[in-house]
Formats: structure tokens, sequence, C-alpha cells
């Protein structure tokens, strides 16, 4: 095998491998996969109102409507649930949860002397009737990394119960959006009634 020939085999050699990586440079410009932003299956849920207070987007159907024909009797049974890990009654104290009398426009995370998961202190806001609404939904969602591993009321009809009660467990219940209010389709138009700015007590 004179110096030509091997020449000409490392030449083919070379060349196939220069070919490969040329092959793969180019099938991968053309065949880049674009990663998911979240990994996992994209699946359609309804569209919730973001955490937060402030300016929350309205829920399918906008807590507000559901609350102007709550029955705060039915909530205080449905709320049975609740009772394993929180008080209703003032001054009770705090057990695996905090206490909830006057929660409804309390700050979020505020009880005193309750040990908040990091995640729910990061909230933030004011526990409106529309914060209250994907919470008590399904808290692990709203606010991942919460302490309250509990499955959440998907019922809507009960959980504006469950919320007319809460309110009505208060030292100044905040007003109940009227079904006047509310009348028509106009989502935007249910901005409901912002609490007071929180006094503490
Ligand atoms: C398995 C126990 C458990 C159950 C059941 C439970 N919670 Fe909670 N809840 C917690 C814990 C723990 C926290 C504090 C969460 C954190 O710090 O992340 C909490 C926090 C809350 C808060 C926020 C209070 C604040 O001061 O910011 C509300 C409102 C609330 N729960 C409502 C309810 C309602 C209404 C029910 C029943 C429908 C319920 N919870 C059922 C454990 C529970």
């Amino acid at each position: 095998m004179n110096s030509f020939e091997l020449n000409k085999i490392l030449g083919a050699v070379l060349g196939t491998f220069l070919f490969l990586v040329a092959m793969h440079i180019g099938a991968g410009a053309i065949f880049t996969p674009t990663p998911p932003a979240k990994p996992g299956y994209e699946i359609e849920v309804k569209q919730e109102a973001p955490a937060g207070g402030g300016a929350a987007a309205p829920t399918a159907v906008p807590i507000a409507q559901l609350l102007a024909s709550a029955n705060p009797q039915a909530g205080q049974t449905d709320a049975k649930v609740c009772l394993t890990c929180h008080t209703f009654g003032k001054g009770e104290g705090n057990k695996v949860g905090p206490n909830l009398y006057g929660v409804v426009g309390r700050a979020v995370a505020s009880e005193a002397g309750f040990n908040y998961s990091a995640a729910l202190k990061a909230k933030g806001g004011t526990w409106t009737f529309d914060a209250l609404s994907p919470w008590i939904e399904n808290p692990r969602k709203e606010v991942p990394g919460t302490l309250m591993t509990f499955g959440g009321i998907p019922n809507e009809k009960q959980r504006a119960d469950i919320i007319a009660y809460l309110n009505s467990n208060s030292d100044k219940p905040e007003p109940l959006p009227k079904a006047a209010d509310n009348g028509g389709a106009n989502q935007s138009a249910n901005t409901p009634n912002a609490p007071a700015p929180a006094e503490k007590k």
C-alpha cells in the first residue's frame, strides 16, 4: 500500500466522518424540537384568577355572581371539612391551620402566632372573595408549596356557600355582592366589593 492509497483511505474515513457531523448539525437545525414551556402534557383547564390580591382576572363564573345567591348556613355545614385543621370562632386559636375568624378582608398569612409557609407568605394581598374562591377550589394549585394539604372544594356552589359563611363569621362582614350588580354576561364589570383597607385589630 503506497502512501497515496493510504491517503485515499484516510480521506474517505475523514470524509465520512465530516459528512456525519454535517448531517447531525443539519438535522439538528431542521428538526430542533421546541421544548414545552412546562414539562408534561398540556391539559385544557378553565382559566382561574391568578394568585395575589390586586386585579384578579374573573373566574369562569365570577364568584360575585355565585355569592349573590349563596347560603351561609349551607356553607357552615360544608365547612365542617375545614374543622380538621381550622377553628372558626373568635379567639379560638390556631390548629394545623390558622384561625379563620374574620378571614374575609384579612391580609393573607397574617394570623398572629401561626407559622405560615413561605409560599403563602409570598402570595401577599388580601383574602377577598375573588382571592378565596380559587384558593378554596384547589389550594395547592393556587399556591404551590402551601401547607394546606387539602384537596379543595371543586363545586362552585358549595364554595360560594363556604365563602359566605366565612364572611358572616366576622366582626365586620363585607357586604355580599347583589344579584343586580351582575345582571349580565359582562364579567369585567364584576369587581366585587373591594375589602376595606385591612384595619388591624
Ligand atoms: C388538612 C388541613 C386543612 C384543611 C382540611 C383545610 N385547611 Fe385551610 N389551611 C391549612 C393550613 C396548614 C393553612 C396554612 C397554609 C400555609 O401556610 O401555606 C391553611 C390556610 C388557610 C387559609 C389562609 C388563612 C390565612 O390566614 O392566610 C384559608 C382562608 C383557609 N385555609 C381556608 C380553609 C377552608 C375554607 C377549608 C375548608 C373548605 C380549609 N381551609 C381546610 C390547613 C387546612
